[in-house]
This record gives structure tokens, sequence and C-alpha cells, in this order.
């Protein structure tokens, strides 16, 4: 249990994140066309493929169903947003992240869907009059199927497409945001999508997926311009998915090496090219890893998640810092949590948590917000509906919201910080 937490400033953010695509329901895009040729298939060697996670004969009946691996409604938060704030206000949060679905605003190439943008005007609304700040991310991950049958972001020449929607969706609300995430995750969007070949398009090539980064540098850079030319004061990042990388054996530079080399790919190379269109640095952190010097992944085996990931909640704590003394920008935690569906680990991931980010605050790291992935269990990409990280528990047949133990544990944590309640 934590005792003081004097650390947290007064304006500190306290809350939660989620996705458009993960939650709301009902969106036509890629993933969504992606899904129905891939579901059967995904059923069919998915629990081969996972057979060694910690709770794979439990999760199995889902892991083969094919209705796993469709977003279809969703968790229906596009209808039933104003519950969910509810809950949020309820957990004693003031922030909240979350997705403008570009499928929805703009289906058909140049047609403007108005009763979408009146709807994100309303929910925008709904969530300032509860006091909660909303952190708005513009792409995260899912597209219009018109932008990404052009090609998506493997050409250069398509950014003039997203640059208008960016123009759009800043024309509408960008006086209204104090804080805007361009793009989440544009690493782990190349390596999983051209690289690696998981996820759509699928594509394995490696030259493709370094052009699709480059070319999400460009696509950063540009909506940063255009959300300042509408609004100097929006602070404007992006969600980067950075690992806190530690060398297996510390004292061999080998290893050093290669873990400075590793982290440099993942962590600092996006990040070093936009550090001029960084307002505040947002950050996804979920893993610590050790590697060796062959950079070969070489985790302790526990403790470990629903999903198989390694957890070491304090990790957060060294890297912040290490972003810190690079960027000597504010720091918002836009993502961290864990895949947990009985609860029994994330009071002790959200103590370790905090009891990291006071120390590091002791230290005058400027770390001004924490958001908690996620507020709901929500639709968890390839790996569909089994993987539960919400701080509240979502019934996919009822829809039926239900906060569990460790969220009530959290917002009493916030509640000691916040001398407005
Ligand atoms: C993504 C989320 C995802 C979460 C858990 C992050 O990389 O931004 O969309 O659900 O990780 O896997």
């Amino acid at each position: 249990m934590l005792k003081a937490m004097k650390q947290f400033p007064d304006d500190f953010l306290w809350g939660a994140s989620t996705a458009s695509y993960q939650v709301e329901g009902g969106a036509h895009t890629q993933w969504s066309v992606w899904e129905q040729t891939n579901a059967e298939h995904l059923a069919a060697t998915e629990p081969k493929r996972l057979s060694w996670l910690p709770r794979q004969e439990e999760i199995q009946p889902q892991m083969s169903d094919p209705a796993n691996y469709i977003c279809g409604k969703g968790i229906e938060h596009y209808e039933r947003y104003e519950t969910d704030f509810d809950i949020l206000q309820q957990l004693h949060c003031n922030a909240f992240r979350f997705g403008i679905e570009w499928a929805r605003v703009e289906p058909e190439e140049g047609r403007w869907d108005e009763l979408v943008i009146g709807h994100y005007r309303g929910y925008i609304a709904a969530l300032k009059r509860r006091g909660i700040v909303p952190v708005l991310t513009l792409w995260h991950w899912t597209m219009p199927v018109w932008f990404t049958n052009k090609g998506a972001f493997e050409k250069r020449d398509n950014l003039k497409y997203f640059e208008r929607y960016a123009q759009r969706i800043a024309d509408e609300f960008g006086q209204d945001m104090r804080y805007v995430i361009t793009l989440n995750e544009p690493n782990v969007y190349a390596s999983f999508s051209y690289v690696i070949g998981e996820w759509p398009p699928q594509h394995k090539n490696v030259l493709q997926g370094l052009k699709v980064y480059k070319n999400l540098v460009v696509a950063h850079q540009r909506a940063y311009a255009i959300f300042k030319a509408v609004n100097p004061d929006v602070q404007i990042s992006v969600a980067a998915q950075l690992g806190d990388t530690r060398a297996k054996s510390p004292r061999n530079p080998a290893n050093r090496l290669v873990v400075n080399i590793a982290a440099y790919a993942w962590n600092w190379w996006f990040l070093d090219k936009c550090r001029d269109t960084m307002d505040f640095i947002g950050i996804n952190y979920y893993f610590t890893e050790y590697r060796d010097w062959l950079g070969r992944i070489k985790n302790p085996k526990q403790p470990v998640s629903d999903l198989g990931w390694y957890m070491e909640p304090s990790g957060v704590g060294q890297l912040l810092t290490t972003v810190w003394k690079r960027y000597q920008k504010p720091l918002l935690i836009v993502e961290n949590g864990l895949a947990d569906e009985h609860d029994q680990q994330r009071q002790w991931w959200l103590s370790e948590t905090l009891k990291a980010l006071e120390q590091v605050l002791a230290k005058d790291v400027n770390v001004i917000g924490y958001l908690h992935w996620s507020l709901l269990d929500n639709f968890e990409w390839r790996y569909g509906w089994w993987p539960k990280f919400g701080l509240v528990s979502v019934d996919h047949t009822t829809m039926q919201r239900t906060i569990r133990p460790s969220a009530y544990w959290f917002a009493d944590q916030i509640q000691k910080t916040r001398s407005d309640l």
C-alpha cells in the first residue's frame, strides 16, 4: 500500500486510455475487412502458436472460436460513452485518452460524415462536463479502406489524405484540446504490419517497413504543423512504444553495445527525428526486456501476464529517467497496463508503477500524467477478445461493465493526490 503519494502535483493527469477501433464497434476499416478473411485461420492456428501461455487451458475455447477474432460491435462504447465516462469519474480520473476513427469521419474519399463529427463533438463535451481532460488520438492503426486501397502510408504521396483528415479534425476540435497524439506506436505498426507481417496488410518486407516508418515521421511532422496553426497552445506528441531494454550481462561491453543499438532502433530513432515537433513525450510502457549480447531476449520466467509478457512494472522508472535526460520535455504516460482477466496482478502492477513514479518525480523528472491501458476490456487486435486489459471488465454478451477491485484501489490512490476532490 502506498502511504503518502506526496510527490504528485495537484494538476497531475490521472486516467485511462482507449483506442477508437478497440472499443467503439461498428467501424468499417482495413482491420474489420481483414478479420473477416482471417478469423477462421486464426481460430485454427492460434491455440497451437500460443500453447505456452500460462492460462492456455482456460483460454483455449475462446482462442479456437472464430468469433473471438471479430471486433464487431466492440463494447458499444460509441453508444455507451456517457456510462463509461461516469465510471471514469467514479474512479476519480481527470484525464482520458480516446481515438477519433478516421474511417467513420471520412468513410469515402473526400466525403465527411457530419453526424460522426457531431458525435465526437458531443463526446468531447461529455468529458469536459465531468472535468476530464480529453487526450485526442488522431490515428491508432485503423484507416478507411479507400486509403489502404491506395497503399496507405507506403507512399509518400498518400500523406496528403492524412493531412486533409488532420486538418479537418484540427479545424473541428483543435481549439478545444490541450493534448493531441498524432500517431500511436509507429514502430509497432511498421514492424507488425510490414516486417513481421502478422497484421494487415501482412507484408514481410523490411525495406517497405522502413519506408512506412519514414513516412510516418513526415505524417507526424505535418499533423503537428496543422494543429499548431489552428491552436498554438495545444500540446502535441505521439504515443511512443518504448521499452526499458537492459543488458543481461551489464558488465559485458558487447552486451551493452547491442542493447544500445536495439534501444536506438526501437525507442529513439523516431523520437530523435521528431524532437522539434513534440511538446511532450507520450509514452506507452509495457516491457522491461533483458537481452544478451546476440540481442536475444532473456527475461526471467516469472512473473508473466495472461499474454505471457514478462512483467517488471518498476522498469518504468528507469525508462522515464532516460527519456527525460534525452529530451528534456514533459513526459505523459499514455498507455501502461497488463492482460489480467482475474485481476490477480493489476493492483501489484499499479502499486509498483506508482512507487516508481513517485521516485522519479522526487528526482525532478517532469512526469505530467499517468493513463492506464485500458479503461475497459476491449478488442486486443490479432488476439481478439480473450486478453483482458480493463480496469473495468466488460461482459461481451450483455455489455455489462463491472469495476475490478484493482480499479477501486487505483481510485483510492488517485483520491489521495487530488486536493480538488
Ligand atoms: C496498443 C494498444 C494495445 C496495447 C496492448 C499497445 O501497443 O497501442 O492498442 O491494445 O498495446 O497490447
